[in-house]
């Protein structure tokens, strides 16, 4: 049988070809469930974000890594807990390849507490599982981040930003205590639990 069909647009589709009104229409409930899910993990993000406190990291303020052992907040003897006179809580600590120092933190539950950090000499990761901390330690900047702890315990913080080959051994410890026992410590056992 002859094409009697000389315009191709006008030519009646094969059998079972879905017709283009049919696909417009699936295409916009797929759109419109797509739009939804983006819409819902949206919301998840910001409520999260807004409820349990996580945020980017927004400090900026630098420092010479060259020079910073010397003097200034980050000397040996500053490092570790100190405690303010408003009663929060600092933690200072320095990154290197491969440890974090002071390697273990004391801290006190129901405290504010603020941690500051820099390093030596590549990017270092700092986390803490199941709190808001989690941060890059870059060299040349202060990290500084805020949390309260709700539970006594020890947690582990690890490196995680792949920082060599020793990445994998490079962690610390915080170990939080009740605010009793942290407040009867001397200054030395507040300031580290680096076992001496
Ligand atoms: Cu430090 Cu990975």
């Amino acid at each position: 049988m002859a094409d009697t069909h000389h315009d191709l647009l006008q030519r009646p589709l094969p059998d079972g070809a879905v017709p283009a009104e049919e696909v417009a229409r699936t295409e916009k409930r797929w759109l419109t469930l797509m739009v939804a899910m983006l819409s819902v993990m949206m919301a998840v993000v910001v409520a999260t974000g807004m409820t349990n406190a996580i945020h980017p990291p927004s400090n900026v303020e630098t420092i010479d890594p060259t020079t910073l052992h010397l003097s200034g907040e980050f000397a040996e003897s500053n490092l570790g807990t100190a405690q303010e006179s408003d009663g929060s809580l600092t933690a200072r600590l320095i990154a290197d390849q491969y440890a974090f120092v002071p390697d273990c933190v004391m801290l006190a539950v129901y405290t504010p507490v603020k941690f500051r950090l820099t390093s030596t000499d590549v990017v270092h990761g700092f986390l803490l599982p199941a709190t808001n901390v989690n941060t890059m330690v870059v060299p040349g900047f202060v990290s500084e981040v805020r949390t309260r702890f709700t539970r006594p315990g020890i947690y582990r913080m690890p490196c995680n930003e792949f920082c060599g080959p020793g990445h994998h051994g490079m962690w610390a410890r915080v170990k939080v205590v009740p605010k009793e026992q942290f407040q009867a410590m001397a200054p030395m056992e507040r300031s580290s639990c680096v076992q001496r």
